[in-house]
This record gives structure tokens, sequence and C-alpha cells, in this order.
């Protein structure tokens, strides 16, 4: 939930830990801190805000800007407001040890009073507080180095974490630690400079090299020496694997976008070819994919899928049970990986457990497969962030190959989740016979043309930023779709949300007369996804019960569409193509209605309040 990173080498740090946070600030930007040591001194440097309010700080003082170790912290707020006091880093009382976390330490009230017990005083209402003074306690009168009371520590603490932690008495030194939040360590050369972040997006220029800590690790990282991983349990050395990363700058830029979630928009044609790139063999009139031809006896035994999943992700799995059960023929069905974590839900050995995942770090869908797995049931991940938690965690599973999303609101991880579930749908549905080889041929010539389809969408972008202007300042708006695009509805009513902050549901169009119709007057905008296939007619008779009541509608049509233009206020036109692919063409025109609406309306678009990319709490 929270962004931390590091530098301890040869260079100024500042620069490197500034740029690194505002990387990391699609995790957290309620607060933000820094701590540099000069040589001499620890200068730490914190604010309620962003990393530009607390560059701002750091400007008036030049003393905190100094020094060749740093590390830093971009938060999104678990215990305690977010406030300057409550902003990390958080030193311990003695001022000698500094400490940044991503997670939450459950325990810490108990652990709180023990310390009070003993003399220490708190200034801030954080947990992060409470573990950086048990650590300076153990050290005390355990008389142990830094790793040593890090790893006595974290065995008294239950929760999660990613930390790392800066001894002044050690100044060559800093220890990390993970437990449910990721933490990247990048390697310079000659182990002349380290680095460390949540991700590896802080430090990609300097180094392509880079050791992911596994849950309960922890690791000493010694500028000139190198780096030793241990297991927090017992201490055993772990033999690690240095990898190298495929990431580039270009990647985690903007790219001439004003924002990360526009120009990943418009990344939305790449992103789906290269999803299926290696995957769908056109010519050969196959879907190689081995992380389910391994398992395919099991697939096509299995009683039942049930797609775990939360938000956008979420999403993704509904049109997910359109595309299993229409071409597959295997029921499915899906949950809230947060309901489905704690409603003692029946799982057996025949069932299959999907878990998608942009992020790859969502706690409640990671804890959702680790019940599904302690039930015998065989788990599939679809993650788009390549050695995520979930990515490891699972038995088999398929990358969505979509590149860094960064923009708080998804919508490449969106398509790109759907692209994965098309192609497993069209691999069991053809291995189960239940399509035909032209059938199966068909949906691969179609599956192919979509990138150019969507490329072919967002060139309509102006004249979805002219509906924009039309109803930024709507307070209330309804989504609607059937079918396929019955998903897409409820994504486009939370990406307007999100981002906009404008209140808008999204139903299936049917359902509208049992209820929200109540709703709709001339003030309410409606969109509607109103594509020929599928329930058509059906949809159309929605559209007129809106109009008599004097909705405004704004359609989503497939190209030539001549009934709905009639009777809808606007409509945006998308490519013909299969219904189970029109999801992906759809989506779009919602994506960057609710961009546009966001950017006039003045909002942060990448950072939208309260919220944060991945969510690593519950
Ligand atoms: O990383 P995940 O896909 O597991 O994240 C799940 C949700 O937190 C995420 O989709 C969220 O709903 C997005 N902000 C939606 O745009």
């Amino acid at each position: 939930m929270c962004g931390i990173t590091g530098y301890i080498g040869y260079r100024e740090a500042y620069p490197i830990v500034i740029k690194g946070l505002q990387r990391l600030e699609y995790r957290g930007y309620d607060s933000a801190g820094i701590m540099l040591f000069d040589g001499q001194d620890i200068h730490v440097t914190k604010t309620k805000g962003k990393v530009v309010d607390l560059e701002a700080l750091a400007n008036n003082d030049e003393k905190s800007k100094k020094g060749s170790t740093g590390i830093g912290h971009t938060r999104w707020a678990t215990h305690g407001v977010p406030n300057d006091v409550n902003s990390h880093p958080h030193t311990s009382m003695s001022g000698n040890l500094v400490i940044v976390h991503n997670g939450i330490i459950e325990n810490y009230d108990t652990i709180k009073k023990e310390l009070i017990n003993r003399g220490y005083t708190f200034k801030s209402d954080t947990d992060t507080e409470v573990l950086v003074n048990l650590i300076e306690e153990v050290k005390k009168t355990e008389d142990c180095k830094l790793g040593k009371a890090v790893q006595i520590a974290l065995n008294q603490v239950v929760g999660a974490y990613a930390i790392a932690v800066f001894d002044k008495s050690k100044t060559n030194e800093i220890v990390v630690a993970r437990l449910g939040s990721p933490i990247a360590i990048g390697i310079g050369k000659d182990y002349k400079e380290f680095f460390v972040a949540s991700d590896a997006s802080p430090f990609i220029e300097y180094t392509n090299k880079a050791i992911y800590l596994e849950d309960e690790e922890m690791a000493v990282i010694k500028v000139g020496k190198g780096v030793k991983v241990r297991k927090i349990k017992d201490d055993s050395l772990v033999d690690t694997t240095i990898q190298e990363l495929q990431l580039s700058l270009e990647q985690i830029e903007k790219g001439g976008y004003d924002h990360f979630m526009l120009k990943e928009i418009h990344e939305q044609p790449k992103a789906i070819q290269d999803t299926f790139r290696g995957r769908m063999l056109a010519d050969e009139g196959i879907i190689k994919m081995s992380s389910v031809s391994n398992h395919l006896e099991k697939f096509l035994n299995a009683d039942r899928i049930i797609i775990v999943a939360c938000g956008t992700s979420w999403h993704a799995g509904l049109v997910g049970e359109y595309l299993f059960e229409d071409i597959a023929r295997i029921p499915v069905e899906v949950e809230y990986a947060s309901e489905f974590r704690y409603r003692n839900p029946i799982i057996t050995e025949k069932d299959i457990v999907i878990a998608i995942s942009q992020s790859g770090e969502t706690a409640d869908t990671l804890a959702a497969i680790k019940l599904a797995k302690s039930k015998g049931a065989f788990v599939f991940g679809v993650c788009n962030v390549v050695g995520s938690s979930i990515a490891r965690e699972t038995h088999s599973g398929s990358y969505t190959h979509a590149g860094p999303e960064i923009g708080v609101a998804s919508t490449k991880a969106f398509t790109t989740q759907i692209t994965v579930l098309t192609l497993i749908a069209l691999k069991l549905g053809k291995a189960k016979g239940n399509i035909s080889q032209t059938d199966f041929n068909s949906y691969i010539q179609m599956m192919r043309l979509i990138p150019s389809q969507v490329e072919k969408v967002l060139e309509s972008d102006e004249h979805v930023k002219y509906i924009s202007s039309i109803y930024k300042d709507a307070t209330n708006c309804l989504y609607l779709g059937r079918g396929f695009n019955f998903p897409v509805a409820l994504e486009g009513a939370l990406k307007l949300k999100e981002i906009s902050y404008i209140h808008a549901e999204g139903y299936p169009a049917a359902e509208m007369k049992h209820g929200p119709i109540a709703l709709i007057d001339e003030n309410m905008p409606i969109f509607v996804i109103a594509t020929n296939k599928g329930h058509y007619e059906k949809v159309v008779s929605n559209i007129q019960e809106i109009k008599s009541r004097a909705g405004k509608i704004i359609a989503v049509v497939t190209e030539g569409d001549t009934t709905v233009k009639e009777i809808a206020d606007h409509v945006i036109e998308i490519p013909e193509t299969a219904e189970a692919l029109t999801p992906l063409l759809t989506t779009i025109p919602l994506q960057l209605l609710s961009y546009h609406i966001a950017v006039m309306l003045g909002k942060n678009v990448d950072q939208p309040r309260n919220l944060a990319k991945s969510v690593t709490v519950e």
C-alpha cells in the first residue's frame, strides 16, 4: 500500500530517492518522507502530501539533501491519519535507527505497551514507530548487530511488511525484509552501490540486476561486500539468484502523454498484441499456452472454475464467466476475493480457481488463493507483474504482458486480462470439442484484428472528449450493458467513480426496470452498450424506455448502426467483431470518457484521492 525506496553507495542519494518516490507514488500518496545520512548526521524530512510537497520542504534546507545514503517512503495511511508526524521514515527513540515500512504490524498495540513499560515514548500513532523501537530494544538487550536485531524483532511481530532500516552506527549497510509486501534490491557494479525499492522502477536506469526477496526473507546489504539473504524464521542463509530485469526506462515514463492513464489507454493495441504474441498461432490454427496444456486434464475434468479477484480484475473475471461458459461450457463462479476468503466457501479438489490481479500483490486475492490451495484446488494466476506474490503463489498461470501500469485506474490491465481469458476459453473450448475448428479459426482471425480495431476506436477520442464536455457536470450516471457487456458497464462506472468522483452505477440493461429506472430524469446521462450482437433488440427497447423518461442516452454501437443512432443523444462507434470479443472494444470509449471528464473537472487522474494502485492490506 506504500512505496519504499533507498540508496546506499557513492552518488548523491537525494535525487535518486526522490525520483524513486515519484515512480512509486502510484502505491500511495497521502504523505511522503526521506532520510539522508551525510556521513555524520541523520536528516529526516517528511510531510503530509505528495512527493512534490516533500521536495518543496527539502528545498528549504540543503542539509536535508546531503549524503550518499538515503531511504524514502510514500504512504497510503493504515495506522494513524495522514499527517506530518505519522509520515515515514520513523526514527527510534535514541535517534540511531531509521525505518520505512510498507504493511501493517497487527500486534503493534501489545508491543507498544511493553515498550512503554520499558520507558519508550512515541511521537506518532503508527505501528511502524513501534517496530523501529522494538528493533532498537532487541539490539540493546541482545547486544547484537542490526541484521540480527531485525531478525529477532520480526519474529515477534504479526502482520505484513516490507521494510528498509538504517543504523547510524553501521553506516555502510541497509537491512531490508519482506513478508507479504514486495521488495527488490538493485545491485550496482562491483557492489559499489545498492538500491532498494517496492518495485524495480526507481533504479532501472542504474542497474538491471536485482534480487527479489521472497516472503519471510531479509537481507543485509553492505556496500563493497554484497547482499546476504537469510530466512527470518531461523536465520539460515538463502541461496539467491540475481535476476536480469526486462523493464526499460521508457516503459515507466509518460512518453509525451499528460497522464499515465492516457498513455496506458493508448498502449492497449500493443498490449493486447503482446498478450497473444507467441500464444495465438493463427497460421497453425492453435493456441499455445503451456501453462494450460501442462494441466489440460485438470482443466478438462474440472467441475467448475471459480474466479477470484478485486475491482477491475473482478470485472475481467465476470467477462471470463461469459467466455468460459459460452465457449468452453465449463460452469463458472466469480467471487470477490475479499468475500470468498471469509465465507467458508465450498472448494474441492475438482475445482480450478483462477486468480486475476494486475499487481499480483492484492492482499485479499492472495488470501483467497491460499485458502483455495489449502482445500486442494488447482490455482491458476492471471497477473501482469512478473514475479509478483500471486504469480509465485499459484500452481500455474499466464502473464498478461501489458507492461507496467502506473495510473491507479486500471485500463490496459483489464483488456489484457480479458485477452488471456479469451485465449484460455478458446483453447479449452476446442479441447473439449465445444467449438469446431472452423469457429475456432474464425475467432482467431477476429482476435488478430482487435489491436487495429482498438486503434480505430481510439481515433474517436475527440468525439468522446466532446461528449465528456457535455456531461462532465453530471452528479449521477448509469451504465447499462447486457451479456458480455454487462461487466463492461460495471467497469465503465468504476472508472468514472474512481477518477472523477461522480457517482455512477453499472447495471445489466434489463435490470433497469427493477429499480434504477426511478432515477432517470432529464439530468441523468445513461451510457448504454448496444452492439449489434447478442441482445441488441432488447437493449434497443431499454434505450426506448430511457428515452421516454427523458434520460440522456450515450450509446456505444457497432459501425453502421442506424436504429440506436436515431434514438440516442450521442453514439460512439466500434468496429464489427464477434460478440465475445466486443468487451475489448466497448471498454475503450468508456475509459476515454472517464479520463476526459476527470481532466475537465481538474481531478488528479493518475492519483485519485483515497486510492492506491496495489491494495496490499485488507
Ligand atoms: O492489482 P489488482 O488487479 O489485484 O487490483 C485490484 C483492484 O484493486 C484494482 O483493479 C482497482 O479496482 C483499480 N483501481 C481499478 O481501476
